[in-house]
């Protein structure tokens, strides 16, 4: 099987989305999990409601309007200062552990990045986690001027790398990215972040339930749309050898 580019989600995919933690806690004391799990919600929403609206605005607007609406929403007062505290960590954030080690194992292909991500965010975040030489393009939906899952998104991928989309293999953590990739043609591995027996084990107790549970609950598991992935795996780690596998086949 002949497979020309691996293209890679970036948030939540490449990228920990959820270490924006650390900085949100530090701002607001005992609010970090609430803030990161409402924030990481209503940017998305907002990316499909921009999308509905035909009212483009890049990702960095997007995560600004979707901070400001979830510090307001829970009530906090904040400065100038803070917010921008809070906003740099989306230039800074942390890699899953076995992001690296994957693209440099994944060489023989051309590896890709394909993200809702504006172009200055993308290059930043990329350059600060040292992801330059381990990528051959880094693409912005910025250029199709609409977010994912978007047709316009997925076909910027054909117009950089000249891959058609049965010889890419997208790669994304989040079900609605996974299930629009499909639905355009690529071939599509899940990482599946969190299993449904772990779900399960942590929302055991209904009056518990976390806000990352809740987040968990709400955007990590597959949407019933019938555009199901090839290949279901739990770690990027993973990809190598199913790409080899691919080669031979
Ligand atoms: C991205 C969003 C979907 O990186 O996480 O495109």
């Amino acid at each position: 099987m002949t497979i020309k580019a691996v293209v890679f989600d970036a948030y939540g995919t490449l990228y920990d989305i959820q270490s924006v933690a650390s900085v949100t806690e530090q701002a607001f004391p005992a609010y970090g999990e609430v803030i990161t799990q409402i924030w990481r919600m209503k940017q998305l929403e907002y990316t499909w409601l921009r999308s509905l609206m035909q009212r483009y605005a890049d990702f960095s607007t997007v995560t600004r309007e979707s901070l400001a609406y979830t510090l307001e929403a829970l009530g906090l007062s904040h400065d100038a200062s803070t917010f921008e505290k809070i906003m740099d960590k989306y230039l800074h954030l942390d890699p899953y552990p076995d992001a690296k080690a994957t693209l440099a194992a994944l060489k023989e292909s051309k590896r890709a990045i394909l993200s809702n991500g504006s172009r200055n965010m993308l290059a930043a975040l990329v350059q600060n986690s040292g992801m330059v030489p381990l990528l051959d393009a880094v693409l912005s939906v910025d250029d199709a001027q609409v977010f994912k899952p978007s047709p316009k998104t997925y076909a910027l991928v054909e117009q950089a790398l000249g891959a058609g989309p049965d010889e890419v293999v997208f790669v994304s953590s989040n079900p609605f990215d996974a299930s629009g990739a499909k639905a355009f043609g690529f071939k599509v591995a899940w990482i599946e972040r969190v299993t449904g027996a772990a779900l399960a084990d942590e929302t055991r107790d209904p009056r518990a339930i976390s806000p990352l549970a809740m987040f968990k609950a709400t955007r990590l598991r597959p949407d019933p749309f019938g555009f199901d992935p090839d290949w279901t795996i739990g770690t990027l780690s993973e990809l190598p050898s199913l790409l080899a596998g691919l080669r031979m086949q």
